[in-house]
């Protein structure tokens, strides 16, 4: 049964990514580091996002619809990835965007622009209850006789967390044909719909890892412990599975937002400088710079030495963008 849960999806990313070894970065630390290269599963809807909505949109065609809503703050890739799939699959796409409408596109906004999203602006407070803001769109578009589908942040539901099932069962095949046997595992927690499915994932096809999420969010961890719950307790429930066995402490996330969500320090967006340079791999602002360091710091303090540890590049590369005078200042040492 899972095999066919599994496989009903459309394919669109480029699957499976790469597993690489960081021979300099390991060498440096004195563990072995591996990276899934979630950041190459296409271009215009790179990164983790594509995974979960090769099951959301099929589930939005099985249903008739032709028009997707989704939500996500200003610069989110979740946001990009879901009009460049809209477009590819000529769906119409509608963003509730946290934040405001600037003079110049940049970053992953301005693709959305470009792949023809229509982007509807909230403030912070009106976002707390997008769910409104989902309905009163929602309406709008009956009225004018589309049929609209939603797809929550993230993509995190029982529907999309699938993708990362499938990502755990791919990564299986990798580690073991490759003869590697990661102690760690660690991502990055946003909505938590990642972390979710590898958690499952490694449950269902037997992982002995330790999964660490790395929650870039201001929220607390617990939020996302619980939600991690939830969309599991979901998706067991509707498939009638049987009973998936784990404590609430197996789910470990750690806090990692640093100055807060989409705000970054000198030191992640030197250490962005520093992976580049000596990786030829461009870590993200918001998500994949904060677990790096936070990775780092947490095998740091348990003291690992030779062991293998797995880092999930999740994306966001377009996020680099909108951080450009900054950059340009460190870059020159200024
Ligand atoms: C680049 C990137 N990495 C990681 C995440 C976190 O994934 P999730 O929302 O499933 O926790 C996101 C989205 O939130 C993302 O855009």
């Amino acid at each position: 049964m899972l095999q066919s849960i599994l496989e009903n999806r459309i394919h669109l990313a480029n699957l499976p990514t790469r597993i690489e070894y960081l021979e300099r970065t390991s060498k440096r630390y004195g563990f072995n580091l591996y990276i899934k290269r979630d950041d190459l599963t296409d271009i215009a809807a790179s990164g983790n996002k594509i995974r979960k909505l090769e099951f959301l949109f099929k589930d939005a065609m099985n249903k008739r619809a032709d028009t997707v809503l989704t939500c996500g703050g200003i610069q989110s890739n979740h946001c990009r990835a879901t009009a460049a799939i809209a477009a590819k699959l000529g769906m119409k796409s509608v963003l509730i965007l946290r934040g405001k409408k600037e003079p110049i596109y940049d970053g992953n906004l301005l693709l959305d622009k470009l792949l023809g999203a229509d982007v509807v602006y909230v403030t912070p407070e009106e976002y707390k209850k997008v769910d409104e803001v989902f309905e009163v769109e929602s309406e709008r578009l009956r009225k004018r006789g589309r049929k609209p589908y939603i797809i929550p942040e993230g993509g995190s539901n029982e529907i999309g967390f699938l993708g990362y099932v499938n990502a755990a069962r791919e990564m299986k095949e990798q580690i073991e044909s490759m003869d590697i046997h990661p102690r760690y595992v660690f991502t990055a927690v946003g909505s938590a719909g990642t972390y979710a499915g590898l958690f499952l994932g490694k449950k269902l096809f037997d992982m002995d890892y330790e999964l660490i999420g790395v929650n870039v969010t201001k929220d607390p961890e617990e939020k996302f412990v619980k939600r991690v719950e939830n969309i599991i307790g979901r998706f067991l429930g509707n498939y009638k599975f049987s009973q998936v066995d784990f404590d609430e402490e197996e789910i470990e996330i750690i806090p990692g937002a640093g100055i807060g969500y989409a705000m970054s320090t000198d030191e992640e967006l030197t250490q962005i400088v520093n992976v580049a340079k000596v990786e030829g791999l461009i870590l993200d602002p918001v998500y994949t710079v904060k677990c790096f360091l936070h990775m780092l710091e947490y095998l740091r303090q348990k003291a690992v030495r030779d062991e293998d540890v797995l880092f999930f590049h999740t994306g966001g590369i377009y996020g680099i963008y909108p951080n450009k005078e900054r950059l340009t200042k460190i870059i020159d040492g200024k």
